[in-house]
């Protein structure tokens, strides 16, 4: 095992598209961030230096951190914010993880442009459980707005509406041909015919989650969220905020002609609430003269409210069994827990709110908007200072909803504001059952818990039927994920063993959810053994 260190400047850059310039918060004033790289086994040591304008915090997406929740990064729960003017070291090691995760900023709206790839390789010795691609290229897929995202945020937070939808989808930080004064930045993969690339891709975007297609080829999936799938052949994909993906792309087209990688929004929501454009890179065959053919050929993707082209690709998705990679799915669990996943409205003064109906928007697990506390979690917990948080956010949703019924209780449209959070004994199992409520919209949650991957047993549309739906539950080979999309209209059952002793966030990754209350934190306790139990705080965390 090796140990490299890395530097984070996080400061200003400016940075021009859609025709405009604007000033905005960057790694090393590059945009996407730098990519961090390592064996499976590896230990990084990024020490952030923040020379910006507002606070930051840096999250190490889908790394599981054994006993160090203090390197985790999400503000307020994990740590304090690192302030202007000041520093702190992040170290984060690679246990069990291979493949591509991410790294992005844990701290109000600033990941839109904070964020950057990190590609995992197996352990020094072994290989890929396929065979060796030619080559390999990130993709990060992202959102871009014109206006500075700090101000995007504070316009939500005064009006209590959501966030305006960007203005453009973004690969590898352009926006493509389809957007003005886009082409020139375009991003190009040259590929040369015959040969077969490994495609590792990150869906950044803060609030849609994306159907991804290139024309003319097939993409095969052979991992997700640094865990190994068995292989799947489609001609699109589906890829939710958080979420990672490798594919295996073969170059067997006419290299006579340019192939458009396209990528739009899944959306339950009318057309004017959210991005409708389409973002574009180019797949290029290096014999390729461009004087064949200047217009390349765009792929069909499914329309933007297909939730059955979305359901029917994720839930393909399954582990690979291998020597390297066993499949440990808990066969029986300890708790079960059903969490309702909610947008909620509050009443406002008239004329001062502009969410639906003159209302002020939130967002629940359980009825609960979760609230930031004014010290992290992490360090009340571990220095037993109380009134930072309460510790009953509950089991089971406290108004259930039904998706058939012709009522209903109108106490579901609120939520309580609370910062509650789930207590678990060292080596629970636990079984989490999202219920989607499609209250004030019908939407595809993406649910990330931090600090471990969760199998996901089951799904279904509707309402959870606690008697025959476990009947029906894949626990031969499920896929091993951080992330997973709680299908609009439906539920989602996952597993998992709190063997990682500390405090893990778990949240929408629609960052609009996000900030307004779709989370809360489970508190995984010591074990008995040395090895089971949180280690200390580095020397410097910084201060609230
Ligand atoms: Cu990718 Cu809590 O986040
Ligand atoms: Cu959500």
């Amino acid at each position: 095992c090796d140990t490299y260190h890395h530097v984070f400047y996080v400061k200003e850059a400016s940075y021009t598209r859609l025709c405009g310039t604007k000033k905005m918060m960057t790694v090393n004033g590059q945009f996407p961030g730098p990519t961090l790289y390592a064996n499976r086994g590896d230990e990084l040591v990024i020490t952030v230096f923040n020379y910006a304008q507002e606070n930051v915090t840096l999250h190490w997406h889908g790394v599981r951190l054994p006993r160090n929740p203090w390197s985790d990064g999400p503000e307020y729960v994990t740590q304090c914010p690192i302030q202007p003017g000041s520093s702190f070291i992040y170290t984060v090691t690679f246990t069990d993880e291979e493949g591509t995760l991410w790294w992005h900023a844990h701290s109000d709206y600033s990941r839109a442009t904070v964020h950057g790839a990190i590609v995992i390789y197996p352990r020094r010795g072994t290989s890929y459980p396929f065979p060796k691609p030619s080559g390999e290229v990130i993709l990060i897929l992202g959102e871009w707005w014109k206006r500075d995202v700090s101000a995007v945020l504070e316009t939500a937070r005064e009006t209590g509406a959501d966030p305006t939808p960007s203005d453009a989808f973004t690969i590898n930080g352009q926006p493509g041909d389809l957007y003005p004064c886009s082409k020139p930045g375009t991003f190009r993969m040259l590929v040369e015919p015959g040969k077969t690339y490994l495609l590792r891709m990150v869906n950044a975007a803060m609030e849609d989650a994306l159907f991804v297609s290139i024309a003319g080829h097939l993409l095969t999936l052979v991992g997700s969220d640094a865990s190994y799938t068995k292989p799947l052949t489609s001609d699109y994909i589906l890829i939710s905020p958080g979420e990672t993906m490798d594919f295996l792309l073969t170059a067997n087209q006419s290299p006579r002609n340019l192939y458009y990688m396209a990528a739009r929004a899944l959306s339950y929501e009318p057309v004017n609430n959210f991005d409708t454009t389409t973002t574009t890179a180019i797949v290029q065959y290096k014999s390729q003269y461009t004087s064949w053919s200047t217009n390349p050929l765009l792929p069909s993707l499914p329309f933007y409210n297909d939730t059955e082209a979305a359901s029917k690709f994720a839930f393909s998705i399954r582990s690979l069994a291998s020597t390297n990679w066993p499949i440990n799915v808990p066969k029986r669990f300890d708790q079960r827990m059903v969490i309702t996943v909610s947008v909620n409205e509050f009443e406002c003064p008239p004329g001062s709110c502009q969410g639906p109906n003159g209302t002020r928007l939130a967002s629940s697990l359980n009825n609960m908007s979760f609230v930031n506390p004014s010290i992290d979690i992490l360090e009340a917990y571990y220095k037993g200072i109380n009134g930072a948080f309460d510790t009953n956010f509950p089991s089971r949703p406290l108004y259930y909803f039904n998706f058939t019924a012709e009522y209903q209780p109108f106490a579901l449209l609120k939520s309580r504001l609370a910062t509650e959070v789930r207590i678990l004994e060292y080596g629970t199992t636990v079984e989490m059952v999202f219920q989607g409520t499609s209250l004030v919209t019908a939407e595809n949650h993406p649910m990330h818990l931090h600090g471990q991957s969760f199998y996901v047993v089951g799904w279904g549309f509707g309402n959870f039927n606690e008697e025959k739906d476990p009947l029906g539950y894949n626990l031969e080979d499920p896929p091993l994920k951080n992330t997973f999309g709680v299908p609009t209209n439906g539920w989602l059952a996952v597993r998992f063993t709190a063997y990682n002793p500390g405090v893990w966030f778990l949240h929408c990754h629609l960052e609009r959810h996000l900030i307004s209350g779709m989370d809360t934190v489970f508190i995984v306790k010591n074990g008995v053994d040395p090895g089971e139990k949180l280690l200390p705080p580095p020397p410097h965390m910084p201060p609230c």
